[in-house]
């Protein structure tokens, strides 16, 4: 059985852990005994976070990160090492859902995709990596990636160009880290309810604004919610992914009906001559 480090008294951090699938991961790992750093950039979103936790509080420490700030996760680890000592336990979660086709995009839109992500999940594997190797415990790092990871949606272009990579990015570095102390495992939801139907809301001000009118953006959005309200529970992802690191699965999938969207794209992929 793999050496895995979910044991009580273990740390963990979570980025975009204060809303939907990070609070679910957070929370699951909270009950398994493990300190967790539950970071997001959103203040409110960590505010409500902590009033939901209620005496499970004391096993959170909420903290601001931004992942697509270079200096804001060199700021987290310091805070890792100088509060917690080890982390051994590391979800790069946050990621941001854009709506509308790519021929209406813009710069802005490609900028706040590829920066919130692919870097920022590419940002927390340079920080913490060294960190999680020099310890020599076990340790593990999950990334969110997405069912859009593996297939391209309609009007998911954008987005998949991104959670693409976040998928070559692990995939390798979970062949690097053979024999080594770190193993990595890949997250692949299908639809889960969480807020991410409201992301172009939250857009910060520096990566401009989405190019489609109002109207279509709120009929969109709307969409997007009816959809995800028949997803699952963070929570139960939360767990999912709890067991994915005990077994220490490459790949974390949430939905047993995306098997037939897979198979698609291998016989398209083969079907090639
Ligand atoms: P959510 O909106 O409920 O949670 C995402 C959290 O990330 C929010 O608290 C938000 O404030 C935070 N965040 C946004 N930008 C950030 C940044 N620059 N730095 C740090 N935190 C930031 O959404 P959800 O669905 O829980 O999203 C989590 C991950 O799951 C994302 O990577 C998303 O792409 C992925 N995903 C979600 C699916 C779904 O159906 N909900 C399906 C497949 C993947």
């Amino acid at each position: 059985m793999h050496n895995h480090p979910i044991k009580p008294g273990r740390v963990a951090l979570v980025t975009g852990g204060a809303s939907g699938i990070g609070f679910g991961i957070a929370q699951v790992l909270m009950e398994a005994g493990l300190q967790v750093i539950v970071t997001d950039v959103r203040a409110d979103h960590m505010e409500r976070a902590q009033q939901a936790l209620g005496t499970m509080a004391g096993r959170a420490t909420f903290v601001p990160l931004d992942v697509s700030d270079r200096g804001q996760w060199g700021a987290a680890r310091r805070l890792v090492e100088e509060r917690f000592g080890d982390l051994h336990v590391l979800c790069l979660n946050a990621g941001v859902g854009v709506l509308g086709s790519m021929l209406e995009s813009s710069d802005a839109d490609w900028n706040w995709i590829m920066s919130v992500n692919l870097d920022g999940a590419l940002l927390g594997v340079e920080t913490f990596l060294p960190h999680l190797l020099a310890h020599g415990q076990p340790a593990h790092i999950v990334a969110t990636s997405s069912m859009g990871g593996l297939v391209v949606a309609n009007d998911g272009g954008i987005y998949s160009t991104a959670k693409f990579g976040v998928v070559a990015l692990m995939e390798g570095l979970r062949r690097d880290l053979r024999g080594q102390n770190v193993s990595v495992s890949i997250l692949c939801p299908a639809a889960v309810n969480t807020n991410i139907f409201d992301h172009e809301r939250m857009r910060p001000a520096t990566f401009g604004k989405n190019a489609q009118d109002e109207d279509e953006l709120e009929r969109m959005e709307a969409f997007a919610k009816t959809v995800l309200a028949q997803g699952r529970d963070p929570l139960e992802v939360g767990k999912m992914v709890k067991a994915g690191i005990e077994a220490d699965e490459t790949y974390i999938f949430t939905d047993q009906n995306v098997m037939q969207t897979l198979v698609r794209r291998r016989d398209a992929l083969l079907a090639f001559t």
